[in-house]
C-alpha cells in the first residue's frame, strides 16, 4: 500500500517501538518459541542500535489495546515511523489497524516468531495491509530490521 510521507525538519529519525500484550513476559513466556531473553534485553539492544544509527526511539509496552492506541496517537506528531509487534492483537484488532492507518506514518509490523509457521489463526494479520512491511520469525532481529526499514523510507525520500 502506498503511503504519503510527512516531512519534518528534525535531523534524527524519530521512531515509536510498540510491544503488545504478553511481550512483557519475554524470557519466561514459552521460551521454546520466544527465547530466554527478556524485554529489557530487547530494549537494550534496540537502544544501542538506535544510538549507532542516530535514531531516536520512544519504546512502549502495553497489554491493553486502548493504551497502545493512546500511545500512538499521543506521539504521532513526534514520530516519523512505527515499529510495532501487536502480539495477539495482530490477528483481530481492527482498532489498532485503524489507528495505524489514521496516523499515516510508515509502519513495520514485526514478530519474534514465524507467524506463518504456527497455528492457523496466527497466519492472519489484520494490520499488515496498512503497514509497509511485515517481518516475522527473526527473533530480536525482526525489530532491528523493522527500524532499518523505517530509516530506509526516510533516506530514500530524502534523496528524491
Ligand atoms: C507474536 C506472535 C503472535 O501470534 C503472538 O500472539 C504474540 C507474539 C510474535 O512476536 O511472534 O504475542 O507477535
Amino acid at each position: 500500500m502506498k503511503r504519503k510521507i510527512k516531512k519534518t525538519n528534525s535531523k534524527k529519525t524519530n521512531i515509536l517501538v510498540v510491544h503488545g500484550p504478553n511481550l512483557n513476559l519475554l524470557g519466561e513466556r514459552e521460551p521454546e518459541v520466544y527465547g530466554r531473553e527478556t524485554l529489557t534485553d530487547l530494549n537494550k539492544l534496540l537502544k544501542k542500535r538506535a544510538r549507532e544509527q542516530k535514531v531516536s526511539l520512544r519504546i512502549y509496552q502495553s497489554n491493553g489495546e486502548g493504551e497502545i492506541i493512546n500511545f500512538i496517537q499521543k506521539n504521532r506528531k513526534w514520530a516519523q515511523g512505527i515499529v510495532i509487534n501487536p502480539g495477539a492483537y495482530t490477528h483481530y484488532s481492527y482498532a489498532i489497524r485503524d489507528c495505524i492507518s489514521a496516523v499515516n506514518l510508515p509502519t513495520v509490523e514485526v514478530h519474534l516468531s514465524d507467524i506463518n509457521a504456527r497455528e492457523g489463526f496466527r497466519k492472519i494479520s489484520v494490520v499488515s495491509a496498512v503497514c509497509i512491511k511485515q517481518i516475522s520469525g527473526q527473533g530480536f532481529l525482526s525489530y532491528v530490521q523493522g527500524i532499518n526499514e523505517v530509516i530506509k523510507v526516510w533516506s530514500e525520500s530524502g534523496r528524491q
